[in-house]
């Protein structure tokens, strides 16, 4: 493995019950700081559609040898793009399959290129019978001879109703499986105990009871931050916008729910009283109606087609006029001179950090599961790759680190 990088694993999704279980095992995974890729059978996909994969890792499904986007030998490429490969759930037939050294489709040709690239690991869940059946347990025995690491299965109640063993194992024994054949540590908690404001999403501003000025926010960035945050041990206040579809987040973060950029304003300075590091992250309209109509405007008596607009309070340069020496970073999302805005708010709002992103770019755009994005900071601008958002957001928390934010900042700053 890379140093410096976050481990590859390669996630392979065969065809059974516990193919659900692969999104929670790809989720533990990212969470401990992996990036995922994943390949798929036919089988597979009958049970859980590509695009969920596709969406949870921010990477194409590989189920397809003639078929990947940017490669023509995808099962080449990935065996030896991974530093490990897993299977969730091994099917008693793609373990036969690998015992034989069949390979009749994407995920088990992948998987017979990894010899001597990348250590395979399984984690059969079958039924009892078929995991009993001499068939399958020669097969394992086979795989376990050749230094495949085979991850349970464990017993009890399996989903055609039959009690014994050929249960997937616990997806966290699984994540810790894997971690432990990567050598990697388990989620360093390097931000225990420090308090950290993210703001999230967009802003509505109203123009009358029922319309409003909004932008294309997902908030997705924001709820990745706050994600990987917590996950590294910071105790969280994600201060969220009105995003357009629910996202999910750790129960350990507090949320606070706003609709405009007034109320983002003051919930986001009320919550970083008591923070000792700021990430501002939420889409904050510019402008809002001066006079907001108390009943819905008509068009034929009103004047829809003016409307006149007054300047929001800009949050970001409002919480680095007081953050003493508490490190406070924002987001510049622009569609040209991407560095040359980030370096002019940087100094202009008077930031620590600008995390920079080409939103006219397909891979770092609104709604996005990747982003590339520049981190320019008073000692430079430091360009990364297109990664998936849980990677983007560590990166930006390493910088935020780097930068100097630590645990009870908060008060000497109050002093
Ligand atoms: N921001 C903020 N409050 C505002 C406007 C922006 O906190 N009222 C923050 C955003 O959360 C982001 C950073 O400022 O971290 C940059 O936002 P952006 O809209 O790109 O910058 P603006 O200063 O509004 O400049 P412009 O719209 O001209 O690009």
């Amino acid at each position: 493995m890379s140093a410096g990088r976050a481990p590859h694993v390669l996630l392979a999704v065969c065809g059974g019950i516990a193919a659900y279980k692969a999104c929670e095992v790809l989720r533990g995974l990212q969470k401990a700081g992996c990036e995922v890729r994943v390949t798929m059978t036919a089988d597979a996909e009958r049970f859980v559609g590509a695009v969920t994969f596709e969406a949870l890792s921010g990477a194409p499904v590989a189920d397809d040898l003639y078929d990947y986007p940017g490669s023509s030998i995808p099962h080449i490429e990935l065996s030896e793009w991974a530093d490990l490969a897993i299977v969730v759930p091994a099917t008693a037939n793609v373990m036969a399959k690998l015992a034989c050294g069949i390979a009749d489709d994407c995920l088990t040709s992948t998987l017979l290129a990894c010899h001597g690239s990348c250590p395979v690991m399984v984690a059969p869940g079958m039924n009892t019978r078929m995991w009993a059946n001499p068939a399958t347990q020669a097969n394992v025995s086979a795989l376990r001879g050749r230094g495949v690491t085979v991850v349970g299965p464990g017993s009890g109640r399996l989903a055609c109703g039959d009690v014994g063993e050929g249960k997937l194992a616990p997806v966290e024994d699984v994540v810790a499986a894997a971690l432990d054949a990567l050598g990697a540590a388990p989620r360093e908690r390097d931000l225990a105990g420090l308090r950290l404001l993210v703001t999230a999403g967009p802003t509505h501003e109203a123009i009358d009871p029922v319309r409003y000025i909004a932008n294309r926010s997902t908030g997705k960035m924001g709820f990745a931050l706050a994600e990987a945050a917590a996950a590294r041990g910071a105790e969280v206040t994600l201060v969220c916008g009105p995003i357009p579809r629910p996202l999910p987040l750790p129960s350990e973060v507090r949320r606070v729910d706003v609709v405009s950029a007034a109320q983002m304003h003051e919930a986001a300075l009320s919550a970083f009283e008591g923070a000792d590091a700021a990430i501002c992250c939420a889409a904050v309209a510019d402008y809002t109606p001066a006079r907001p109509a108390d009943h819905k405007l008509k068009k034929s008596r009103e004047h829809l087609d003016r409307i006149e607009l007054v300047e929001t309070a800009d949050i970001l340069a409002d919480l680095c006029a007081v953050k003493g020496g508490r490190v406070v970073a924002g987001f510049a999302a622009e569609t040209d001179d991407l560095l040359a805005h980030a370096a002019d708010k940087l100094a202009r709002k008077g930031a620590d950090l600008i995390v920079a992103n080409d939103v006219s770019r397909p891979e770092s755009t609104f709604g996005a599961d990747t982003n590339r994005v520049a981190l320019v900071s008073a000692s430079g601008v430091e360009q990364l790759e297109t990664m998936p958002l849980p990677a983007v957001a560590d990166a930006v928390l390493d910088a935020v680190l780097r930068l100097g934010a630590r645990p009870g900042s908060h008060r000497d700053s109050m002093r």
